[in-house]
């Protein structure tokens, strides 16, 4: 009750657990200051170091691309309580507005793992609620990929890059708009604004959910990397437009075995590293059978209910880079909540794993997973002599 009544700063300063982000409240108030507890030290596992994106990082734990790297203090509190591999908010050429609110709900019915790429029906009510920490919590989101101006999001983000340790890595996430080869110059120019802000890795959210449309009788777009030829083009023209010095990631959603095995090969060559699961979009209802997010019925599952989906992926993902002889690193995520799902998609051959869900709900996974698993996480690099 304290939380939902505004009073998220008193608990967080008894160290009470809650959720990071005010799911009741606006995007551009929850933008200022992240909820929930934050170390008084960050929590390390020892000096050893995992390489990932070609830069040495502490424990590979992240924050993906999402609002709670949606600006420089979510950053700094995120680091701050152990994630070494954080990728800041998806942000775009043009200022960009939220979706209507809701934005975020609880989908606390949703407690199990889905079958792999399973188009699901969910019901969501915005009143929901699971217990902060739970290993089974799972969420739907509609924000729609809001953006900062240019100008305020790379002022952000050079603050942000400046607040990270040098054995942590921000990476940035950047989406274009349009068509054909409209949309490919966006991606193109948006890429370039974030490496002249000094990003040093640049991921495409080539699996955005939540894209509005009149056209379609949902409200909203299938995700850009349903499309291989378009994902294609759009990676060629942003690998064109940076500098050689600058990665280049992919982020993909669940595809099935066909798409998959017909996208990664092309994106191979053009890429420093390919991450995904996105959310999976799906229909989402209040339990009275109104739409949870009016006006969009498809919104993106992420959580518990989507482990399996990214299980699933990562291990196909792992296998086409083992038999393609070209090396990209993998950012596994979907599904992170506690120490066991971390490591299950770590021991697929992932070279870090991300938690959106997990690090909205369970304000202490990274320092869990650092003290379950940082000794004996395989893969470390030898340390220097
Ligand atoms: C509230 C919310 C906002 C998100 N926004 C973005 C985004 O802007 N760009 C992006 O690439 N992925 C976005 N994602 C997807 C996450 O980065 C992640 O791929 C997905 O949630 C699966 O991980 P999880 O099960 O740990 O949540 C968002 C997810 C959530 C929950």
């Amino acid at each position: 009750m304290l939380f939902l009544a505004g009073h998220a700063g008193v608990l967080a300063a008894y160290g009470v657990p809650t959720p990071a982000y005010d799911v009741l409240g606006s995007y551009r108030d929850n933008l200022a200051r992240p909820l929930g507890p934050r170390l008084a030290e960050r929590p390390r596992a020892g000096d050893r170091r995992w390489r990932v994106l070609g830069r040495d990082v502490g424990f590979p734990i992240g924050v993906p691309a999402c609002v709670l790297n949606g600006g420089e203090e979510w950053v700094r509190h995120f680091a701050r309580n152990g994630y070494s591999v954080l990728t800041y908010k998806t942000v775009r050429s043009r200022a960009h507005e939220p979706n209507a609110q809701p934005n975020w709900v609880f989908a606390a019915r949703q407690a199990q793992s889905l079958p792999p790429g399973a188009a699901a029906e969910v019901t969501a009510d915005p009143w929901d609620w699971v217990a902060p920490g739970s290993p089974d919590v799972s969420t739907v989101n509609s924000f729609g990929v809001p953006s900062l101006a240019p100008e305020q999001w790379m002022a952000d983000l050079e603050r942000s890059l400046a607040a990270v340790d040098d054995d942590q890595l921000l990476l940035v996430s950047v989406m274009g708009e349009g068509d054909g080869t409209g949309l490919v110059d966006d991606f193109a120019a948006t890429a370039r604004l974030a490496q002249e802000a000094g990003a040093s890795v640049v991921e495409l959210n080539l699996s955005c959910p939540n894209t509005l449309s009149t056209s379609t009788a949902a409200g909203v777009k299938p995700p850009l990397c349903l499309d291989a030829g378009a994902t294609v083009a759009v990676v060629e023209g942003v690998r064109r437009a940076l500098d050689d010095r600058t990665g280049l990631v992919a982020k993909l959603s669940w595809l099935d075995g066909a798409r998959l095995e017909a996208l990664v090969p092309r994106l191979a060559p053009l890429v420093d590293g390919i991450a995904g699961i996105n959310t999976l979009q799906s229909r989402v209802r209040r339990s009275d059978g109104e739409p949870t997010f009016p006006g969009r019925e498809l919104a993106g599952l992420s959580g518990a209910a989507v482990r399996d989906s990214a299980l699933d992926f990562t291990r196909r993902l792992v296998a086409l880079r083992d038999a393609g002889g070209r090396h990209f690193d993998v950012l596994a995520m979907g599904g992170v909540t506690d120490p066991a799902s971390f490591a299950a998609l770590f021991a697929l051959g992932a070279d870090a794993v991300q938690s959106a869900s997990g690090a909205f709900a369970a304000p202490f996974l990274a320092r869990d997973c650092v003290a379950a698993l940082g000794e004996t996480l395989p893969r470390a690099l030898q340390p220097a002599r």
